[in-house]
C-alpha cells in the first residue's frame, strides 16, 4: 500500500465506519486512528466488527482541536488523513446552519493547518455532488461549476475550496472526491432510506417532500468506501474524482421499490405500507436533480460499482430488519 498509517475523521459515522471496515477486511493498513466526536450522528455501534481490532484506535475528539489532531498525527506517524467528519443532514442545516460552518469549514481548515505543519501527510477530502447545485439535464463532472443551494452544500463547497487553495498555495498533497447519495447498513435513521424502512416497520407515516419527483443518484456505501481506498492507492495529488452509482431514481419511485421489497421480505401486503405515504410541504430550496458522470475514476483508476440498487437495497433491508 502507498500509505500504511491513517487518521480517519468521522469514522463512527455512516460512511467513515464503512470505509474503515472495508480497509481492515480487504486491505492491509498498519494503523487507523479514528477521530470522531460522537455527535448525535456517530455511534459506537457503527464500529462493530472493528472497534477492538488492534490496528484500529478510536479517539473521541473534535476535528477543530488543532493540538489534538497534531498530537495524533505525530504520535502515530500518520501518513494520510481521510476526512469524512461533517455535519451531513440538509434539513438540520436549514434549521441550524452554525454547526455546519463550524465543523465543515473550521474543522477542515484546522486539519489543513495541521498538515501545513506536517506536510509529508497526504489529505483526502470527502465531498458531495450537492456542491454543484441542481441539474436539469446532463451530468456533473469534475469540471462542473460550484452552485451550492443549501447551508449544508455551501459549507461543503467552502471546505472544498480550502482544500484546493491549501494544496495550491502551500504545495500540500491533496485529493478530493464528490459522491452521490449513499445508502447501506448503519445509516442514521434521519436519512431517506433508513427513515422509510423504520417507519414502514412501525406503521408510521412515510413523509415525501413536494411531489416526490426529486431525483437522486444512489450508491451502495461499500462501493464508495472502495472508491476512496482506490484514490488513496492510485490517485494523483491535486486531482478531483467524482463517484456515482449511475442509478438515478425519483424519490417516489425509490420508495415504491423499497415498499415492494420490504413487503415481500416481511410477507405483508404492500398496500399496508403504501397507505402510509404522506405528502409534506417541500424542503425550502430543494434541488431537483443530482447526477454524476463518474467516467474519470472508472477509466483512470479502474473503479466500478459492485452493487446494483436492488442488490444494495436487499442487503440494507436485511440489516435494518436485524
Ligand atoms: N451520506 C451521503 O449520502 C453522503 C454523500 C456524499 C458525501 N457525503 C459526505 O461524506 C461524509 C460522511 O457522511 P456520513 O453520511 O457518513 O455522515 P454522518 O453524519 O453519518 O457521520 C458524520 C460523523 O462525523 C462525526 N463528527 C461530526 N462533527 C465532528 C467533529 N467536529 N469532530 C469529529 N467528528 C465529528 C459524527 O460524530 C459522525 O460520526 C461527510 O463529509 C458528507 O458530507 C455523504
Amino acid at each position: 500500500m502507498r500509505y500504511k498509517k491513517f487518521l480517519v475523521t468521522g469514522g463512527a459515522g455512516f460512511i467513515g465506519s464503512a470505509f474503515i471496515r472495508y480497509g481492515l477486511h480487504h486491505l492491509s493498513p498498519e494503523k487507523i486512528v479514528n477521530l470522531d466526536l460522537l455527535t448525535y450522528a456517530g455511534h459506537e455501534k457503527n464500529m462493530e466488527g472493528f472497534l477492538h481490532d488492534p490496528r484500529h484506535l478510536f479517539v473521541r475528539g473534535d476535528i477543530c482541536d488543532r493540538e489534538l489532531v497534531k498530537k495524533l498525527c505525530q504520535d502515530h506517524g500518520i501518513e494520510a488523513i481521510v476526512h469524512f467528519a461533517a455535519e451531513s443532514h440538509v434539513d438540520r442545516s436549514i434549521q441550524n446552519p452554525a454547526a455546519f460552518l463550524e465543523t465543515n469549514i473550521r474543522g477542515t481548515f484546522t486539519l489543513l493547518e495541521v498538515i501545513r505543519e506536517l506536510p509529508h501527510i497526504h489529505f483526502h477530502h470527502i465531498s458531495t455532488d450537492e456542491v454543484y447545485g441542481s441539474l436539469h439535464e446532463g451530468y456533473f463532472n469534475e469540471h462542473s461549476s460550484y452552485r451550492p443551494n443549501s447551508p449544508y452544500s455551501a459549507s461543503k463547497a467552502a471546505s472544498d475550496h480550502l482544500v484546493r487553495a491549501w494544496g495550491h498555495t502551500y504545495g500540500l498533497s491533496t485529493t478530493l472526491s464528490h459522491c452521490t447519495n449513499n445508502y447501506g447498513p448503519y445509516q442514521h435513521a434521519e436519512k431517506f432510506i433508513p427513515h422509510m424502512i423504520m417507519n414502514c416497520l412501525q406503521s408510521k407515516p412515510l413523509p415525501i417532500y413536494g411531489q416526490g419527483i426529486n431525483v437522486r443518484d444512489w450508491l451502495y456505501v461499500d462501493d464508495h468506501a472502495e472508491a476512496v481506498w482506490m484514490i488513496l492507492e492510485k490517485g494523483k495529488a491535486g486531482e478531483v474524482y467524482d463517484i456515482g452509482g449511475e442509478t438515478e431514481m425519483r424519490n417516489i419511485d425509490l420508495l415504491e421499490m423499497l415498499i415492494e421489497r420490504l413487503a415481500a421480505r416481511t410477507s405483508q401486503d404492500p398496500k399496508n405500507f403504501r397507505n402510509l405515504i404522506t405528502w409534506v410541504a417541500d424542503r425550502p430550496g430543494h434541488d431537483l436533480r443530482y447526477a454524476i458522470d463518474c467516467s474519470k475514476i472508472k477509466t483512470e483508476l479502474g473503479w466500478a460499482q459492485r452493487h446494483t440498487l436492488p442488490q444494495g437495497l436487499e442487503k440494507t433491508i436485511e440489516w435494518y430488519l436485524q
